[in-house]
């Protein structure tokens, strides 16, 4: 597993302070992240790759820092946003899944062979040639967890990767994250997802509140909201 460490992160947008003087070590197989909405979440997870660089205070993963090596660390952690549509680029199933290897230094054959591999994973194998934009919510979604699979990381934030399907895809979803070999780190509302975690970590007002098992994090965020 890598070691993702936050050392005095803190952040704030405008004269909000967001995040205050956030010490953390994730390394972890499973490490769910919840809280109330606009809690810092978000915040703290993009951070990890480097998407946002902290006010002050260091992230680092296995001690390369996410704001100076964003590139050299974005190469080790992948990032599932909440809104699949965001993150799909190219026209077709099968073409979304190559552009993330259009660097990789492959050959066209061995990307193909990828894709494919990819394709039958997330039982998406009748749609390569289908307009990316007409699957499901939860193939979508299981298109972007693909793409960012395909690169090989060796950790996977996801950002409530659930948040906008139904039960059913939420439920796909869930199940495709949990089939997952790396290390993945989840921002969620749906507690059911957190099951068999090894740590769940609760954000309150930019802050800590709760760090613990899963059967523990719950109940004391459910205390929190009132
Ligand atoms: N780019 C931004 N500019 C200004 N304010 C922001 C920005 N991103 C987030 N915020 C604010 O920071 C706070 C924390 O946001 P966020 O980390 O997205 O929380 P969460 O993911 O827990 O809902 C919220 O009050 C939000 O409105
Ligand atoms: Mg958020």
């Amino acid at each position: 597993m890598s070691e993702i460490v936050f050392d005095s992160v803190s952040h704030s947008f405008g004269d909000r302070k967001v995040l205050r003087d956030i010490d953390l070590r994730l390394h972890e197989r499973r490490v769910g992240i919840i809280g109330a909405n606009g809690s810092g979440k978000s915040t703290l997870a993009r951070m990890i790759n480097g998407l946002l660089k902290p006010m002050s205070g260091t992230v680092t993963v296995d001690g390369v820092d996410a704001a100076r090596k964003g590139a050299q660390v974005r190469r080790k952690v992948g990032f599932v946003f909440t809104d699949p549509d965001t993150q799909i680029v190219m026209p077709t199933v099968s073409e979304d899944l190559a552009f993330s290897l259009r660097r990789s230094g492959l050959s066209k054959q061995e990307i193909a062979a990828r894709v494919e591999e990819m394709l039958v994973r997330f039982g998406l194998e009748q749609h390569g040639e289908h307009p990316a934009h007409l699957l499901s919510g939860g193939q979508k979604q299981l298109l972007a967890i693909g793409a960012v699979l395909i690169r090989g990381p060796e950790v996977i934030v996801a950002d409530e990767p659930t948040t906008l399907l139904d039960l059913r895809n939420a439920r796909v979803v869930a199940d495709a994250l949990d089939s997952v070999d790396q290390q993945v780190i989840v921002v969620t509302h749906q507690l059911a997802l957190l099951e068999g975690f090894d740590r769940v970590i609760v954000i309150d007002d930019g802050a800590v509140t709760f760090d613990g098992t899963p059967a523990e994090a719950v109940p004391a965020y459910r205390a929190s909201v009132g």
